[in-house]
């Protein structure tokens, strides 16, 4: 893919439209996960100027640290722990508004006020979640969660 990343003028739906394509041009050119996710992150990140975006990874009943752009996280969650651990124990997207109303919420940064975390499925299986923090409370929306689904999907096609 082109080495520069061209973010679309215009509202959030436009701008994950565009990204979505460099995303899949991405990925059909390079066949490793590992240096997907960290180009994911680097894209993802560099659009909407995120707090934090980065991808964790199942290893036995944890999930470790994978490519992200940010701040220092924490390396290790424990299934079912935090919003990671429950978007992998529960299967299914967490938008979180509010950070400190989600009971077991990981505070790897206090800056971070609203949350997504999006799993990563290798077929039947989830292999990583991507996460993603904000500086602002309620950034996260049902745009986002369907467009972060739909790019996270190609990782594993
Ligand atoms: N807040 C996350 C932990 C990871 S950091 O946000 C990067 C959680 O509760 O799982």
């Amino acid at each position: 893919m082109a080495e520069n990343l061209i973010i679309a003028e215009g509202g959030k739906n436009e701008k994950y439209e565009l990204l979505y394509k460099q995303v899949a041009a991405l990925i059909k050119g390079e066949c490793d996960p590992i240096a997907n996710m960290a180009n994911i992150a680097a894209m993802i990140h560099t659009t909407f100027g995120f707090w934090w975006t980065g991808f964790y990874r199942v290893a036995g009943d944890e999930l470790v640290l994978g490519p992200f752009q940010g701040p220092l996280a924490c390396s290790r969650i424990k299934y079912g722990r935090g919003v990671c651990g429950t978007a992998w124990k529960e299967q299914h997207t967490q938008v979180v508004p509010d950070v400190e109303l989600f009971p077991g919420h990981i505070a790897c940064s206090s800056l971070s006020r609203s949350e997504i975390v999006v799993p990563v499925w290798h077929g039947n299986e989830i292999v990583a979640v991507l996460d993603i923090d904000s500086k602002e409370l309620a950034t996260f929306d049902e745009t986002d969660k369907v467009w972060l689904e739909k790019i996270t999907d190609l990782l594993y096609k």
